[in-house]
């Protein structure tokens, strides 16, 4: 049996505005991951099959089917169309260890662990730049209009400043930062939220594009805070980011509160990361004040709590 794999993600500042041409700060997260496994098919079946028990609303898909109506499917049909190869007689099960609709890219990360499942099955490789552009094109989707962003973290695994159409800039950090990612365990739909801050900004193209603006302006100060490894500088960011977000009405009570609860409890920084409405928030926290943040977030009904730091070269990531 043959395994691919592809992590989850976190938008530290940016997200939205990155829709709009802002820059956005996104990091992979190495310890939950999409997994992809290759097996050759029963002797009666043929061609590829494709199995995603295990994600929600996914069902088994086929590749052979006349209309490509699925990410996961379209993700096989674009590997095999690059390399011109008929579909392999392989069942590829997708697994994933990443909530859905929470803000982790999740839907980013099982296109590109079924994507390398597929390449290992055909015994072939392809450019992450080639794998990047496939993946975008099976997260619109997902989310209709995407930046790109989350395709992009995930296929590179790699710390990324990134501004759409745009060449990818990698991060370095100044110091260690670390984080807990709060998760409130409300699903929401990107593509939703998307769509929303679109018609606010439709409404009022003077006002939003302002707040947008603004969010550019914390992201490109985020980026000097952690590349000079200023935690007090990044916490300023991480928190007028989540007064921006707010304003594109893009938070929610649930998410609010978490915040509200680790800001009290020593956090640093806080804010939604992702899509908002639901899903995940972000904390940065110190030695002293990790144990406390983490338990008032369990405290206000995160269904789970993770943390990672970010740091140069090794990403530790230690699930709690
Ligand atoms: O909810 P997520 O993790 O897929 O993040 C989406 C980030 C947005 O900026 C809201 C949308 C996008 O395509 O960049």
């Amino acid at each position: 049996m043959i395994a691919a794999s592809a992590p989850a993600k976190i938008i530290l500042l940016g997200e939205h505005a990155v829709v709009y041409g802002q820059p956005a700060i996104a990091v992979p997260v190495s310890q939950l991951r999409a997994t992809a496994m290759v097996e050759p098919n029963p002797p009666h079946v043929l061609g590829l099959r494709i199995v995603a028990s295990d994600l929600g609303e996914m069902l088994p898909v086929a590749i052979d089917g006349e209309v490509v109506d699925h990410a996961l499917t379209l993700t096989a049909r674009l590997v095999l169309d690059t390399l011109q190869l008929p579909p392999p007689n392989v069942t590829i099960t997708v697994q994933s260890a990443i909530p859905v609709a929470s803000g982790l890219g999740s839907g980013a990360a099982v296109s590109t662990a079924l994507a390398r499942a597929l390449l290992v099955a055909c015994n072939r490789t392809l450019p992450d730049e080639v794998l990047n552009r496939i993946i975008f094109e099976a997260e619109k989707r997902y989310h209709g209009t995407p930046s790109g962003i989350d395709n992009t973290v995930v296929v590179y695994e790699q710390p990324v400043y990134f501004v759409r159409e745009q060449p990818i800039e990698r991060l370095h950090f100044g110091a260690a930062f670390r984080l807990l990612i709060g998760d409130t365990g409300v699903r929401a739909s990107t593509k939703i939220a998307v769509g929303d801050v679109r018609v606010l900004h439709d409404a009022d193209p003077t006002y939003i594009g302002a707040v947008l603006d603004e969010i550019g302006q914390v992201v490109r100060r985020g980026r000097v805070a952690l590349e000079t490894g200023d935690t007090e500088a990044l916490a300023t960011c991480m928190n007028k980011n989540h007064r921006l977000l707010q304003i594109l009405a893009v938070s929610s009570p649930e998410l609010d509160q978490f915040v509200e609860s680790a800001l009290a409890a020593g956090a640093l920084g806080v804010k939604l990361s992702g899509g908002g409405r639901g899903g995940n928030m972000i904390a940065l926290v110190t030695d002293e004040t990790a144990e406390h943040v983490r338990i008032a977030l369990m405290k206000v009904g995160a269904v789970r709590v993770m943390e990672t730091t970010l740091m140069n070269a090794v990403h530790e990531d230690i699930a709690q």
